[in-house]
């Protein structure tokens, strides 16, 4: 694997980051740090979605301009993805010179190559979703069925992209490329979709949205956000339809983009028909994650049951996001709903960091220093009974991975962390050194640090310190790729004294945590 070019969806900026928009960043940062153990070159890209009605009208009500409000929020969301360390390479903002400029390429392009036209339309526009619904859409009461409002009436002349000329292309590309829409199963309703698909509206009358991109040449339109949102993909590599970058070379196409599946549609229809028209590659996987719940209820500013991610961090104390990230990236099966609690959370982070995770490798270590003072000598290096195990988890949660299952791979992480807690269960060390079995006692304690540095680099996508903190206890190099891991990571020698065993997760409510924190 050469590269590996990710990206998230572009939120829009009208507020602050909720734990719906965290869970995506979070999700695409642990596929980003795993394919880091594969490949030397991960581009991730995410970024803000800045222009449009919604914006205006945010800004106006707040009685700030659009651009102040967008500064603003862009702002917060920087400092949210800093806390929750998602190491993005780039943060595209859709009001940057630069993606602007290329955006009016584009769509000139389109425009004289005949894809795009003007057309006098009348439709019902919905500004939660940014787009037009068709009618037969709407609930039983005419309501957006996303946002549960109603859709205003726009009679306007606007330009016009030819969808339906890419249709049959689309429909081929999704039954060509069974993976190209992950989970399968959301495939058949982009399909469905695809049945009744009309062109679509990609400008608004200035008169009625001045937030938006001139259209070059007409002063009277601006392009509608879809054109200008999803393009940030290949303007963010400074994409260019005469001269392409060096950086559009090397990462285009896109190896997968991370969205909700509230998009999905957007993403697997228009996307493709876009690039299609600019003769570009398609995206080798769209990949459309579930929605959050909060307490089993949709998130919703009228149910004044938004939680901002750093609000998290901040109630427990939590000295780094590990534990919010690893609970965020398990809380669903691959493309399906989770949900966030705060008994939950504490439970779930209780059970598999600290006392499975964490404790083995505390006690590990502790006798490790009680029994030999930190020495590992020759004759405790051996056969590895826990080899097999550890060695089929690496290739399995690679293999989930690749299909994008953060949460089913998160799964068989805590399931080698099960099995070694097992084996030091069954051979109960402590009975070999009261036996004076020392060798034995030894050989087990080393089995297991060896597989601990296993688990240390498994875990490091999810819980990037915790995993630092391990390996550093481990003398292990977290830096090792996966496929060059062995179940031979402890080097003989003194590998640590008493007071370098740190625990590397406190039980949330515990007594130790409630003293660190205080110590901050
Ligand atoms: N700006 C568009 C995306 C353009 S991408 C070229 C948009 N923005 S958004 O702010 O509404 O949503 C951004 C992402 O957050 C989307 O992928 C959306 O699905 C995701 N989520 C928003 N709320 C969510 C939850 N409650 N749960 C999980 N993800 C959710 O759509």
């Amino acid at each position: 694997m050469e590269k590996f070019y990710l990206t998230t969806a572009i939120d829009y900026v009208n507020g602050a980051p909720h734990i719906g928009h965290a869970y995506e960043k979070i999700l695409t940062d642990i596929i980003a740090r795993h394919y880091t153990q594969r490949c030397d070159d991960v581009y991730f890209l995410t970024g803000t979605d800045e222009h449009g009605i919604k914006i205006q009208k945010t800004a106006a009500a707040k009685g700030t301009t659009p651009k102040e409000l967008c500064d603003e929020n862009a702002q917060k969301f920087k400092d949210a993805w800093k806390a929750l360390d998602i190491d993005y390479t780039k943060f595209i903002r859709t009001t940057d010179e630069e993606h602007e400029k290329i955006v009016q390429h584009i769509f000139d392009k389109l425009l004289k190559q005949g894809d795009i036209y003007k057309h006098s339309y009348e439709g019902l526009y919905c500004q939660g979703c940014e787009c037009f619904l068709n009618a037969k859409d709407l609930t039983e009461d005419g309501l957006c069925p996303d946002h549960l409002k109603k859709p205003e009436v726009v009679k306007e002349e606007n330009y016009f992209f030819k969808l339906t000329k890419y249709k049959d292309a689309i429909i081929k590309h999704i039954k060509d490329h069974p993976d190209f829409i992950v989970p399968e199963f959301r495939a058949n309703e982009v399909l469905n979709q695809l049945e009744d698909i009309q062109d679509i509206s990609v400008s608004r009358a200035k008169s009625n949205v001045q937030w938006g991109i001139d259209v070059l040449g007409d002063d009277e339109q601006s392009i509608y956000v879809w054109i200008d949102a999803l393009s940030n993909y290949i303007t963010a590599l400074g994409y260019d339809n005469e001269n392409p970058s060096e950086n559009f070379k090397k990462y285009w196409p896109a190896d997968v983009h991370v969205i909700g599946k509230d998009i999905l549609k957007f993403h697997s229809i228009y996307w493709p028909a876009f690039l299609l028209a600019l003769d570009l590659p398609l995206p080798k996987h769209i990949f459309a994650h579930g929605w959050i719940t909060i307490d089993e209820s949709k998130m919703s500013k009228s149910l004044g049951n938004v939680i901002s991610p750093t609000s998290v961090l901040e109630s427990f104390n939590l000295e780094h996001p590990d534990a919010f990230r690893y609970y965020m990236a398990t809380s669903a099966p691959c493309g399906r709903d989770g949900n966030y609690s705060d008994d939950d959370f504490k439970e779930k982070v209780n059970a598999h960091l600290a006392n499975s995770m964490g404790n083995l490798l505390n006690r590990t270590l502790s006798m490790l220093v009680k029994y030999f003072d930190g020495e590992v000598k020759a004759e405790f290096k051996g056969e590895n009974p826990l080899a097999k195990k550890a060695l089929g988890t690496i290739q399995i949660v690679k293999n989930h991975f690749d299909n994008f299952e953060i949460a089913e791979a998160g799964l068989e992480i805590t399931s080698l962390v099960d099995a070694t807690n097992k084996f030091v269960q069954d051979t109960a060390p402590w009975t070999l050194a009261k036996e004076e079995k020392m060798d034995e006692c030894g050989q087990v304690l080393v089995n297991v640090l060896d597989i601990m540095c296993i688990i240390a680099s498994l875990i490091y996508p999810y819980c990037p310190n915790i995993a630092a903190d391990m390996a550093k206890q481990l003398s292990f190099d977290l830096k090792t790729k996966l496929d060059d891991l062995t179940t031979d990571n402890i080097k003989c020698g003194k590998l640590i004294s008493k007071e370098d065993i740190k625990p590397v997760f406190l039980r949330l409510d515990s007594e130790l945590a409630d003293k660190s924190a205080k110590k901050q």
